[in-house]
């Protein structure tokens, strides 16, 4: 499903849900590493995955920090649009690519939404933007390397 993560009216709740979402996102680079044929592509998607740990662990110190628990893996309810069950089904390069920038659309929206509001804490206001400057990164990367593999496919 398209995610509603960054739609909470509740502060805790949103940040509870973004980690979920960046739970997801590690599962979903974990089953694209071991699907891609290209291993050049694989320290850069590994340095992505490792991105959204750094994310989930930042988020769940600051969510801690509102005496809540944060959760300590992904949610049932799946907030990727192609989480790691479809990346599984795919073959080639170019199938998973594409999956992936759809998956990266979904937490650019979350942490837009994230962003956009207006009741963050300074902390907590520069770790939204810093997230949401990595995942533009990370789905401007698949963008450029989706398009060279069309450009070569023969
Ligand atoms: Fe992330
Ligand atoms: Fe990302």
């Amino acid at each position: 499903m398209a995610t509603a993560v960054g739609t909470q009216s509740d502060l805790g709740d949103l940040l509870h849900q973004l980690i979920e979402l960046d739970y997801d996102a590690i599962e979903a680079y974990r089953t694209a590493l071991a699907r891609f044929e290209d291993t050049g592509f694989r320290s850069q998607m590994s340095s992505f995955q490792q991105d959204h740990e750094r994310h989930v662990h930042e988020l769940s110190v600051l969510l801690r920090a509102m005496g809540r628990e944060p959760p300590e893996g992904p949610d049932m309810k799946q907030y990727l649009t192609k989480g790691k069950v479809v990346i599984a089904g795919l073959l080639g390069d170019p199938a998973v690519l594409a999956a992936m920038i759809t998956n990266e659309d979904d937490t650019n929206t979350a942490y837009e939404r994230a962003a956009a509001r207006v009741d963050l804490s300074t902390e907590l206001r520069e770790l939204v933007e810093h997230n949401l400057a990595d995942e533009r990164r990370h789905r401007e990367w698949l963008r450029e390397k989706l398009a060279a593999s069309r450009a070569s496919a023969p």
